[in-house]
């Protein structure tokens, strides 16, 4: 692990609501699993890097940062259950609903989002950011998150299955189950940077693209890599007659596209006057990602 992802662990942990009942410290315990089961950290450390550029720092954006991975944990969760995806494995690990059963896996996923809001509004989220930064993230997250966004873009990916869907629908199916996390995630750097409306513009900017991106690659790693590379599941969307884009286009064509994505991810950084190197390699790393 890195020095970041180590440091949102810790963060994670300190933000886990506790409990003197026995049954709600199992509800916890489920949310924990799940919430340190590993993953790339790929939107906190989004978070990150949007409020150094714009001239804020990692330690007053990880409330927010923390706040959105529960989100996006929960969102796995809910994703992996049997009404839905129905998967055993999720980084690396058994499914939380395998662990705990489909109820506690439900409540988990709730417990995560409903926390989610508290922590970006905690104390600390206050402390570091002030009450009108905490009130614009929380509004983030919920639009992110919403009926609109990512739930929006499930909802699409349910109603998709077995059907033949055109690009321009699998795009806003993706833009909004994978793509809303990412502006959430460069959103909120902003926020807690005091960015300026150019610098957020150009921030959601590069976040659509690369959110585009990174599920077009992680539909195309669910035919060409393996479970053990990937902690979870391959061949998961063939099995559920998922519509995506690897279906409609191709791999070549959706390697050529998340390119081309990329490309235009990295043009949006131009504006800001800080280094965006570590945001640039890491759109291209999108593109090799094996994992
Ligand atoms: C998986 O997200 C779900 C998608 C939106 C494709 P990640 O690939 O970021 O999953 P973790 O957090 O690393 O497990
Ligand atoms: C999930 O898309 C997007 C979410 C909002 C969770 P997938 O269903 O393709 O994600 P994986 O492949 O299970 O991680
Ligand atoms: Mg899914
Ligand atoms: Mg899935
Ligand atoms: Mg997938």
């Amino acid at each position: 692990m890195s020095d970041f992802t180590e440091k949102v662990e810790r963060a994670l942990l300190q933000y886990l609501p506790e409990s003197e009942n026995e049954d709600v410290r199992r509800l916890i315990e489920s949310m924990r699993y799940s919430l340190t089961a590993g993953g790339k950290r790929v939107r906190p450390m989004l978070v990150a890097e949007f409020a150094k550029i714009c001239g804020g720092n990692e330690d007053n954006s990880m409330p927010f940062a923390c706040a959105l991975e529960m989100i996006h944990t929960y969102s796995l969760i809910h994703d992996d259950l049997p009404c839905m995806d129905n998967d055993d494995l999720r980084r690396g690990k058994q499914t939380n609903h395998k662990v705990f059963g489909e109820a506690t896996a439900l409540l988990a996923g709730n417990g995560l989002l409903t926390h989610a809001f508290g922590t970006a509004v905690s104390n600390e989220a206050v402390k570091r950011n002030g009450y009108e930064k905490c009130v614009r993230a929380v509004r983030v997250l919920a639009e992110c998150a919403g009926a609109d966004g990512m739930l929006g873009g499930q909802m699409i990916d349910l109603e998709s299955e077995g059907k033949s869907v055109t690009a321009e629908h699998l795009k806003e199916m993706d833009n909004k189950k994978t793509g809303a996390l990412m502006i959430a995630a460069a959103k909120l750097g902003c926020i807690s940077a005091g960015a300026t409306d150019e610098q957020e513009k150009a921030a959601v900017e590069y976040a659509s693209s690369v959110g585009l991106a990174f599920q077009i690659i992680d539909d195309i790693l669910d035919v060409t890599s393996t479970a053990e590379q990937l902690g979870k599941p391959i061949g998961s969307d063939q099995e559920n007659n998922k519509s995506t884009y690897v279906g409609l286009l191709g791999i070549d064509e959706c390697k050529r596209l998340s390119r081309e994505l990329t490309e235009r991810a990295v043009s949006a950084l131009e504006i800001f006057d800080n280094d965006t190197e570590i945001l640039k390699n890491f759109a291209y790393y999108l593109l090799e990602r094996q994992n």
